[in-house]
Formats: C-alpha cells, structure tokens, sequence
C-alpha cells in the first residue's frame, strides 16, 4: 500500500489540491483563490467558479505533484468533495477524479467537504483529544458537534438560517467592506464600542442557532441612524455574535465531557473568537484545540486527511455513485 492520497477539493471557489501522508503529514497545498473573480459581485457567482475550476484543476494538481516531487503512480487513493456545495464547482471536482482514477487505476472515494473541516484541526499535527466538541463556523455552515472518536460524530446543533461566515459577509456588505467581509468587520470592530443593543437570537435554545434575525437588525439600524459610527455598528454586531457562539459552546461543553474544544472553519481566524474562546476553556478546563489559519478556510489536505479515515477504516462506504446523501451523514 502506498502512503499518499490526493485530496481535490472544488466545493465552492477555491480550486485546491493536496497530498497527504498517512501520518497527515502535508506534502503539498496548493489553493488557486477565485476571490479577485468574485469580488466585484460581493459574493460567489456560481458560473463563473465552476468555469474557472476548469481551467484551473488540472494545472494545479500537476502543481501539487511537481512540489511534493511524488509521481501519480505513487499514490494510494483519490479523495474528493463529494458535497456539499455549488453543485457546478463540485461537478468540475468530481469529474476529474473519476478521470484521474480510471487512467490511473486508483480508487476515488467522495468525501463530506464538513467532514473534512472536522478534521482540519489534526493536519500536520495530532492535536485533538477526544471526546471532542467542536465548533464549526465556516461560509455556509455553523453548528456545534460532539467526537466520541474520529467515526463517531453527533450533531448538536445547527443553524436554522444563516451561517455565521455569511452573516458576517452580508454585514461586510451592508457597512460597504470589501468582500469576504469577516475579516474586514473584525478588523473595523476592534475601533468601536460595542455600545449597539442588537439581539442574541436563539439565546435561550442550548444548541440551535440564528443568525438572520441580527443580520436584519443590523441593516434596520443602519437605515434609521445613517450617522452611526461604523466601527461602532461592526463592534456590537461581532460582539451580539460573540455572546451567542460562546453561550452554546458553553452549554455544550457543560453537557458534553470533552477534552478538546476545537473550533474550524473561517470564522475561528477571528481574534475575538479566539480570545472569548480560550476563557471559557480555562473556565471549563478543556484543551482549546485551533487549527492554524491556512486549514481553517478551504483547503485539499483537510479532504486527504478524511480520505484516510475511509481507508484506515476500512470503510468503503461512499462510493462515487452514491452522491445524494444527506449533508449531515458524515
Ligand atoms: N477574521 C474573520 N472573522 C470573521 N469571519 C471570517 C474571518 N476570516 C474569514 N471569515 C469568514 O469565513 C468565511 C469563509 O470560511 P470558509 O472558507 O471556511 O467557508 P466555506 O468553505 O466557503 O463554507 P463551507 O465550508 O460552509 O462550504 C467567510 O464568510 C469569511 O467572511
Ligand atoms: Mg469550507
């Protein structure tokens, strides 16, 4: 058996191509960013993502082998984002694989793009202790999740709107930052006063989430008080969040024993995620488990690395054919 997989990930609007190690060593990532395509429309234009996976794919997995300085023979498997995501990004995906596979006589086995998030945190490094809660808040996701072990995951509590990522992007758009705007609110938020009484929707729910309901609070309040301080609104609006997402990890972790709380997806590059995450671990005697940033967002080592789970497993069960499958059957 050969020690690599190629992980190729095309859910959404990075075109990015890994090769793992069985130890989840990273032997190459290579990511092609879409966001200079996409920004000037403040969003992902679905199109355009999957044409530019086109050109892109091929290139970049030459890439991602040239560094790694490994030959297609060489690998074990390919791993590939079988969903969710933009069904025309995945297709581009997952048709090169299938390609790839059949000329190279390789397995190819689709992986939950969510599964591969959960994972992030142990690339390079092991760095989760399970059990394990964890917390994902990503573009299009956000719920919170119980590890017994890498096979054994609950769903806690998810959002019934709006994903954190989103809510962040769409108030980006509202207080006219470039987009993606999580960053550029975090970094706005951090020159104001948190001084705005936005609501904490679901507040009293242990482990669902809302989050349209503040987005709209946050655009009626600009539209009555167009002379409000920006940094002001971005401050109340992150901290209103703030206070929801460390509410339910809290209610999770109270109810849930873990030794690691780990936090994936985009959003954990926020500082103040970070900071307000690390007092409730030294309140609740838990290892704070963040994976470094270049995992948090998309990436193809996360889907290697979950490629591996299957093989290890020895748990075949996902075979190319079977795409539909809910997106929560990790
Ligand atoms: N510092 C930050 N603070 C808050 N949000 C951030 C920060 N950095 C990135 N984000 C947000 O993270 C999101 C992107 O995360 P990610 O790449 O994990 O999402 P995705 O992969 O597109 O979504 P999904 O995995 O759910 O399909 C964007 O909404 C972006 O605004
Ligand atoms: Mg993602």
């Amino acid at each position: 058996m050969s020690d690599i997989i190629l992980g190729i990930e095309t859910s959404c609007d990075d075109t990015a191509i890994a090769l793992v190690n069985s130890n989840g060593e990273v032997l190459s990532s290579v990511v092609s960013s879409q966001v200079d395509i996409h920004s000037e429309y403040g969003g992902i234009y679905p199109e355009h993502a999957a044409r530019a996976h086109i050109h892109t794919i091929l290139p970049t997995i030459d890439l991602a082998f040239k560094k790694a300085g490994v030959k297609p023979q060489n690998i074990e498997a390919i791993g590939v984002t079988r969903g969710p995501g933009l069904i025309s990004s995945l297709l581009v995906g997952l048709n090169t694989a299938v390609g790839l596979g059949m000329g190279w006589n390789k397995k190819v086995i689709g992986i939950n793009h969510l599964r591969g998030h959960l994972r992030s945190a142990d690339l390079e490094q092991q760095r989760v202790k399970y059990p394990a809660t964890i917390l994902l808040v990503s573009g299009g996701h956000t719920f919170l999740a119980y590890m017994k072990d890498i096979n054994d995951i609950s769903i806690l509590g998810t959002t019934r709107d709006d994903s954190v990522g989103e809510t962040y992007d769409k108030v980006g758009r509202m207080l006219g930052l470039a987009y993606p705007g999580g960053p550029a609110v975090d970094r706005l938020a951090k020159e104001g006063n948190p001084n705005i009484a936005f609501p904490r929707p679901l507040l009293n729910s242990k482990f669902e989430f809302s989050f349209s309901g503040l987005k709209s609070a946050v655009s009626r309040f600009l539209a009555a008080n167009p002379d409000a301080l920006q940094a002001d609104v971005a401050a109340s609006f992150v901290q209103a969040v703030m206070d929801v997402l460390i509410k339910k990890s809290h209610n999770a972790l109270k109810n849930y024993r873990s030794k690691s709380f780990v936090i994936v997806g985009g959003v954990a590059a926020s500082p103040q995620l970070r900071q307000q995450a690390e007092k409730l671990c030294n309140k609740m005697k838990v290892e704070l488990c963040l994976p470094p940033l270049k995992w948090s967002t998309d990436n193809a080592a996360m889907i290697a690395l979950a490629t591996w789970d299957y093989i290890k497993l020895n748990i075949h069960k996902e075979p190319i054919a079977q795409l539909q499958l809910p997106i929560f059957e990790f």
